[in-house]
């Protein structure tokens, strides 16, 4: 079996054929697929994609660093109240942005630990979006220092420095489309690294794997970031399947 820890398939890119998206996760082995928030206007169609099936998808609340601008406290605010409405299973995806934009990085620390501050009330786990920004939020965690703070550097790019403060931590790393991508290095950077803190993700729709990178991004195509993992690290495909799938249980108590 596989989990999909990343996927904004409540997204209007799958409004047109949702069904065959969530028949063709299936059909390769998907049987959860967990859904990161972006902002207050996407939690209803995240939460109406769960309603389908609340066994199959799960729900975070959070807001994406990339939708942090002036009104920053009012989102959050507003995106609170949410909060105890479903069983979120964690706040995501939360984190820190340097890549798009930097005119509000100061916003951006802020409503992320403000964000931390929610997870540490309600015992959830953090899904973290660190785009150019490891080193910053490291520092922020390692700073709070939180007992007991679980999460997930999503779509980890890092070097093997970062990820031993990321393992210090007892946090885990999230490995999607880029693992796959020829001339990206992150295969070998992996290679160096126990499978004990690994997950696996699509992002979907964005950062499809190879051979499809550059088309829509679907929960079906984590099956090839475990193929590649299984190849980064010389196991078989069906022990990937299985430790991954544990460490997300486990992550997210699912
Ligand atoms: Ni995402």
């Amino acid at each position: 079996m596989l989990i999909d820890t990343h996927a904004h398939l409540y997204l209007d890119v799958f409004d047109d054929d949702i069904d065959a998206v969530i028949q063709r996760a299936r059909d390769q082995g998907v049987e959860q697929v967990l859904l990161p928030n972006i902002d207050i206007g996407s939690l209803e169609a995240l939460h109406q994609l769960t309603a389908r099936d609340p066994a199959y998808f799960k729900p975070m609340l959070g807001l994406h660093p990339c939708s942090v601008q002036a009104d920053y406290q009012s989102q959050l605010e507003a995106l609170y109240k949410n909060i105890d409405l479903e069983r979120h299973i964690a706040i995501g995806e939360i984190g820190l942005d340097y890549y798009w934009d930097k005119t509000f990085i100061e916003e951006q620390k802020d409503a992320f630990r403000t964000q931390v501050d929610w997870a540490r009330k309600h015992e959830l786990p953090i899904v973290i979006h660190s785009r150019d920004s490891i080193d910053d939020i490291l520092d922020i965690l390692e700073e709070l220092r939180i007992e007991g703070l679980r999460g997930v550097f999503h779509c980890f790019t890092g070097t093997v420095e970062q990820a031993q403060r990321i393992m210090d931590l007892s946090f885990y790393m999230g490995l999607g489309g880029v693992l796959t991508f020829k001339n990206s290095g992150l295969d070998k950077i992996v290679a160096q690294l126990p499978i004990e803190y690994f997950v696996l993700e699509t992002d979907a729709p964005y950062l499809t794997p190879h051979p499809y990178r550059g088309k829509r991004n679907e929960s079906s195509y984590v099956r090839l970031v475990a193929e590649k993992l299984a190849d980064t690290l010389g196991v078989a495909v069906q022990d990937i399947e299985k430790v991954t799938s544990e460490n997300a249980k486990k992550l997210f108590r699912l």
